[in-house]
């Protein structure tokens, strides 16, 4: 393709349309939130720019698109000072504390009462700044301690929100913009899911997940971390009057010039409409795909900021968050029910008299175990306190004692599985009642759920009516069973048709050639979660060896504990499991795991050599992933040897690395390696 290769003049004006057209697309994605540019399109212009840019090193800018990859990692955060502070807001928790707020401003200025306000979403992400010389991004920084942040330029640069370059010509020189950078509750889960897959380390929340991601030293991680941004600020360093006249106009102008506002904002005439603002963004809070933790409520007239002044240099008065009241809610608890799982054990739940918590009506919640209700002391008919925090299941806090009636009624242990009779057990060193009879329906019934489940067998059309009919009607009676059922035995159900039963026909069919991992994560083995099935099946690779290994061997996987290794070597010794074993052996089940690749290959070609202690990996461990990821480990330092992994304590090979010139990478540069590229 010799012949195709541009001149230095065509090459100039193709890189200026193939910029303009990308960042044309970055603008409609996600500022006006309506892309026409199809994905595939985007990455054929892109790497077209990266070779011409390749080809032209003087036509590669540091506001190409293509930098949006990520440089090369820096080995600190340099400081630097903000051009004006980076302010705090005060906090009001009701409607009552709001209206103090704007009673207060009214005694500085008066006018504050019909300036009108601009109600915004707090997003929970963190604040950072952005500084544009020329309508150019030139630094980007996080807060910091409001006077001096960090350097992060190279990062925010990777997150395709924030423009490099404003649009539009009414630009100021110098320029900062604020705003919030932050991760979708989307983004998040699927980034969660890859680490999992990837096993490594999740984050506790997209709050987390944002900051953690940002305030990296490799940006080649945080170009790979579904980061957002929207602006809510602009600073104009030495100019004396406002950027406009008001909140709303700064939001508009910011958008004009390319920056992603949130489309939430509103303008309301007064608090009066503030607040009915506040109530309308609660009820569709639940909905939203970020998190926020309130609202913020600023007056519109920039003109009256400066009037307003700052409390204690930290505050401004121009603006308040409204922080969300904690989710909690008092409601009566019906009753304590009983739910037996899979391993028999016996979980407590509530049930409550129906109430709406931020936006969502609340009937059950966890009771997590028996001794828990009786610390808490918690009677039927009591009013409690329920909790619900994001998206996890309602919690019970406590009952609101002053409320008691003397008709409760206290709640007494069951000494019998509430579904098989059987008497329970408590094993010593654990809180939890356990059903110890392994026939018993209700944990048949959570055994054959989880075979199914999408971790496990991933047997999809297998939902838990169908189970409990499968159960029902005797078709099934152990996981081996579910193999041999024909299309037509399922019509006999109730709900089923011709195309659904063909189609759970086949999603068991397909279920057969499941790695090990899986099959010994769906076998319900106590203690046995995906992370030790996955474990376990490295090591074993084999059904055969799986179940030939005694307690020595299964204690000495990394990562296995002593109760695991028992849980597993009680399992295999049970007769009746090495009867299912062999009855799902004879199913045609796949019995071994493969080595698995990863999706991405970011070591392929690449030939490690590891030494000395490692902090968190063992050798196999390291070993594991380095292949996992395309590499190739070798025993001892050569020419050939790319990077030296080398721990505490290492030796003569690392000599040799450095004879050699061999680079040495530290663990937590290896795990940055993988996750990077
Ligand atoms: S205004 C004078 N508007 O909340 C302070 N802040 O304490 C100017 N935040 O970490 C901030 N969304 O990053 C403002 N629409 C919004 C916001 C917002 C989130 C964050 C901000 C800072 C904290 C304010």
């Amino acid at each position: 393709m010799k012949a195709s290769v541009p001149s230095h003049d065509e090459a100039a004006r193709r890189v200026d349309e193939l910029r303009e057209a990308l960042e044309r697309a970055n603008h409609e994605y996600y500022v006006l939130d309506q892309p026409t540019l199809s994905d595939a399109a985007y990455d054929r212009f892109f790497h077209e720019l990266r070779a011409i840019e390749e080809a032209y090193p003087d036509l590669a800018t540091e506001d190409s698109p293509t930098r949006r990859v990520g440089a090369e990692p820096s080995s600190a955060f340099h400081k630097v000072q903000h051009l004006a502070p980076m302010l705090s807001l005060g906090n009001a928790f009701d409607e009552l504390e709001l209206r103090q707020w704007e009673e207060r401003n009214a005694r500085i200025a008066e006018e504050v009462r019909e300036a009108g306000y601009v109600v915004e979403l707090k997003i929970d992400g963190l604040a950072v700044s952005l500084l544009y010389e020329n309508g150019r991004l030139v630094r980007g920084a996080t807060r910091g301690n409001g006077q001096i942040g960090e350097d992060i330029t190279p990062n925010l640069r990777t997150i395709k929100a924030i423009p490099l370059r404003l649009r539009g010509d009414d630009i100021p020189p110098v320029l900062e913009i604020r705003g919030e950078v932050f991760m979708s509750v989307r983004g998040f889960e699927e980034m969660n899911e890859r680490r999992v897959r990837d096993s490594l380390p999740t984050f506790a929340n997209p709050r987390n997940a944002a900051a953690g991601s940002v305030r990296v030293l490799d940006p080649r991680i945080t170009a790979q971390r579904p980061l957002r941004f929207y602006g809510f600020q602009i600073q104009e360093p030495g100019r004396g009057a406002p950027p406009a006249p008001t909140q709303a106009a700064v939001l508009k102008r910011l958008r004009e010039w390319g920056v992603p506002v949130n489309p939430q904002h509103e303008r309301v005439a007064d608090l009066d409409g503030a607040v009915r603002r506040i109530r309308e963004i609660e009820k569709i809070r639940p909905d939203l795909d970020y998190e926020i933790d309130g609202l913020v409520v600023k007056v519109d007239r920039l003109a009256l900021w400066q009037e307003l002044g700052v409390v204690g240099g930290r505050e401004p008065r121009y603006a308040i968050a409204y922080k969300f009241a904690p989710d909690i809610a008092t409601t009566r608890l019906e009753s304590i029910e009983i739910n037996v799982g899979r391993t028999g054990a016996l979980n407590p739940y509530a049930l409550l008299e129906p109430v709406e918590i931020a936006g969502v009506i609340v009937k059950l919640a966890t009771l997590h175990n028996f001794e828990d209700i009786a610390r808490k002391d918690l009677r039927v008919g009591d009013m409690v306190l329920v909790k619900r925090a994001g998206d996890v299941i309602p919690q019970v806090i406590g009952p609101v004692t002053d409320q008691r009636t003397g008709s409760e009624k206290r709640f007494r242990v069951p000494s019998k599985c509430p579904f098989c009779r059987t008497p329970v057990e408590r094993p010593e060193d654990e809180v939890a009642i356990y059903c110890p009879n392994t026939s018993c329906p209700a944990r048949i019934f959570w055994g054959l759920v989880h075979f199914v489940s999408q971790a496990a067998m991933d047997i999809r059309g297998l939902g838990e009516r169908t189970a409990q009919q499968l159960l029902d009607t005797g078709l099934v009676r152990d996981f081996a069973d579910l193999y041999h059922l024909t299309a037509e035995q399922l019509l006999e159900l109730e709900g089923f048709g011709a195309v659904s039963a063909a189609n759970l026909v086949r999603s068991i069919e397909e279920s057969r050639a499941r790695p090990l991992s899986r099959l010994l994560y769906g076998l319900g083995i106590r203690h046995v979660g995906q992370h030790a099935a996955k474990l376990l099946a490295r090591e074993f690779r084999t059904m055969d060896d799986q179940m030939a290994a005694g307690l020595e061997r299964l204690s000495g996987v990394h990562g296995v504990g002593e109760t695991t290794a028992q849980a597993v070597c009680a399992f295999f010794v049970e007769p009746r499991n090495r009867e299912l074993i062999r009855n799902l052996r004879a199913a045609g089940l796949r019995m071994d795991e493969p080595i698995e690749r990863a999706d991405r290959q970011p070591l392929a070609g690449l030939t490690f050599v590891i030494t000395g202690t490692l902090p968190t990996l063992n050798r196999k461990e390291a070993t594991d992933l380095i292949e996992r990821h395309g590499g190739r480990v070798s025993g001892s330092v050569s020419r050939n040897t790319d990077y030296l992994v080398a721990g505490e304590d290492a030796g003569s090979k690392l000599v040799k690395a450095r004879e050699l010139g061999v680079a040495v990478l530290t663990e937590p540069e290896l795990v940055e390696k993988v996750e990077s590229e």
